[in-house]
């Protein structure tokens, strides 16, 4: 089988290229990025030498260099988006662009070639903000309820990816899932930001009162439900996935300064991000009950390893840590 992967340079993208290289490899894998600040070819360097391996330096919103890529790819993984909640509040017609206006593109150029499948990568942040304190979790009857240009785009992305379903008879599946850390992250996003502060002898930004809840995946465990997914899922169906690891912000932080024998001094209190969600917490009864999906890894055990890999892959993150605020220093 020859996949296609979108955003394949980036977080999750890479980490998924390298799973799926090493889990199925017969197949081939075509990485289609277009190589944005969250892009990062380094991240797939060791894969660059496999046969069955090529990159592709490509947008979503060019259907023309799409009509090529697509040129005898059976399946298209779909993860190339704007990501950041930070960056989406400064610049929102990006997101909109990319989010909502390049998968559209994509899902049309998807449609004028031969694929066999789509299976389009989101988020749990479309559901909206759950309370604190409750058990309450979002299901796949959960209305929609985004309230930041992010979660507005992928919310968008994900109804323009049925309506490709429904209406041209696109074959495609959905997975909406929490929150993931690990290798390749970009220093941005608040686990590998907080890694990469604490090495570098610096504070640890965290917002508000730090008591937002977010439900955590190992990345690889992620890889893991999407080799399943567009395996055995069905077609037209969504499928949340979650680890069911609910953890506070400041409870990660916690971990992360225990692991490195560094105090709750280390921590920088920074006011809140606008219309910042309280808590995401997802219900993967489909998942696990349907496909039988269960997680691999331990959620310490995992920060652990992710730890691990930015001490030894330094050269990876240094030249693209966000610039330090000037506030106390
Ligand atoms: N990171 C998470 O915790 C998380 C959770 C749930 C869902 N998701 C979704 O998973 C997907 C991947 O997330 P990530 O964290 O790996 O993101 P990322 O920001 O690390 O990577 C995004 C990649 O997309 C590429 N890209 C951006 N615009 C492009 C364009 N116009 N054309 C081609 N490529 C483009 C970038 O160069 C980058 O390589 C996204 O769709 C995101 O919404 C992420």
């Amino acid at each position: 089988m020859r996949v296609l992967i979108t955003g394949g340079a980036g977080f999750i993208g890479s980490n998924l290229a390298h799973y799926w290289l090493t889990n199925r490899p017969e197949d081939s894998v075509v990485v289609y990025d277009s190589l944005t600040y969250a892009g990062h070819r380094e991240s797939l360097s060791d894969l660059e030498s496999h046969w069955n391996f090529t990159f592709v330096r490509g947008d979503i919103r060019d259907p023309s260099a799409l009509g090529l890529a697509l040129k005898d790819i059976d399946l298209v993984l779909h993860l190339a988006a704007e990501s950041h909640n930070d960056r989406a509040i400064r610049d929102p017609i990006l997101a909109v662009e990319t989010n909502v206006l390049g998968t559209s593109i994509l899902l049309e150029a998807c449609r004028k070639s031969r694929i066999s499948r789509l299976h389009h990568v989101s988020t749990d942040e479309v559901y909206g903000s759950l309370e604190l304190g409750t058990n309450e979790r979002f299901t796949l009857d959960s209305p929609y309820a985004p309230r930041g240009p992010y979660s507005a785009s992928k919310a968008s992305s994900d109804h323009m990816v049925r309506a490709w379903f429904e209406t041209y008879g696109l074959p495609s599946t959905i997975s909406n899932s929490g929150n993931n850390f690990g290798p390749y992250q970009h220093p941005e996003k608040l686990i590998p930001r907080a890694i990469t502060n604490l090495f570098l002898g610096r504070t640890v930004p965290l917002y508000g009162d730090g008591l937002n809840v977010r439900d955590w995946i190992f990345v690889d465990d992620h890889c893991s439900a999407l080799d399943l997914i567009v395996h055995r899922g069905k077609l037209g169906q969504t499928y949340l996935v979650s680890a069911r690891m609910e953890l506070s912000n400041i409870e990660v932080i916690r971990r992360i300064l225990r692991h490195l024998g560094k105090g709750e001094d280390s921590i920088e209190w920074v006011p809140d991000r606008p219309g910042h969600d309280r808590r995401y917490a997802l219900e993967a009864q489909r998942l696990t009950d349907e496909l039988g999906w269960r997680p691999a890894h331990d959620f310490d055990q995992a920060l652990t390893e992710t730890i691990e890999w930015y001490r030894r892959n330094p050269a990876w993150w240094r030249g693209i840590l966000p610039p330090v605020p000037p506030v106390n220093r």
